[in-house]
């Protein structure tokens, strides 16, 4: 599998080491808060695991899972929710996990439909903010790594369902 993988793009230590240090930075933030840390499934799932060890509060997961209509590879900016959270969101203080920011058109809607839910704050933990492509979209409070244009696979984030399960962050191979 490894073959398919141009170059490595952010180390597994690399990787290990941000989240840890956004955990810390969470960790002061939120003292005292409601927590509910709520992932954008699926790539935003191996983030979370290892950001949810790294923040020490009480704190509560759930998911949402999202989907854009069309078969495009480029973002439409038109949301459909496959699965909503099963929390409350009123009063809660949510922090959004989400894997990669490309144009942000996916999180402002996300961003949206959360606010009319009446929760105590929303802000946004991004593990990667791709380089000038947020057009209209939303940035994030939290920043793991800011990259380059390119097409990422690894820690979570896939290619046709594949690589998620890769420790790095790499950039894949042009077929
Ligand atoms: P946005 O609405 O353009 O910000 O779309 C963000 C979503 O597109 C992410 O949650 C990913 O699922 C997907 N995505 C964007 N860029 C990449 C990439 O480089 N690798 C894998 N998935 C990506
Ligand atoms: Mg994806």
């Amino acid at each position: 599998m490894q073959t398919d993988i141009e170059s490595v793009l952010i180390s597994e230590e690399e990787v290990q080491r941000r989240v840890r240090e956004l955990g810390r930075q969470i960790t002061n933030d939120y003292a005292g808060r409601n927590l509910l840390l709520l992932g954008v499934l699926k790539g935003a799932v191996v983030f979370l695991v290892d950001l949810a060890r790294a923040i020490d509060l009480p704190l509560q997961i759930d998911f949402m899972a999202v989907s854009s209509y069309g078969v495009s590879t480029k973002s439409s900016g038109v949301v459909r929710i496959l699965k909503d959270l099963d929390s409350a969101v009123d009063g809660r203080d949510i922090l959004v996990v989400e894997d990669i920011i490309d144009t942000g058109l996916t999180l402002k809607y996300i961003l949206e439909n959360l606010a009319m839910r009446n929760p105590a704050s929303v802000k946004v933990c991004a593990l990667l903010v791709k380089e000038k492509s947020r057009p209209e979209g939303i940035g994030a409070d939290y920043v793991g790594f800011h990259i380059p244009n390119r097409f990422v696979v690894g820690y979570g984030l896939d290619y046709a369902e594949l690589y998620r399960n890769l420790p790095y962050i790499g950039i894949l191979r042009q077929a």
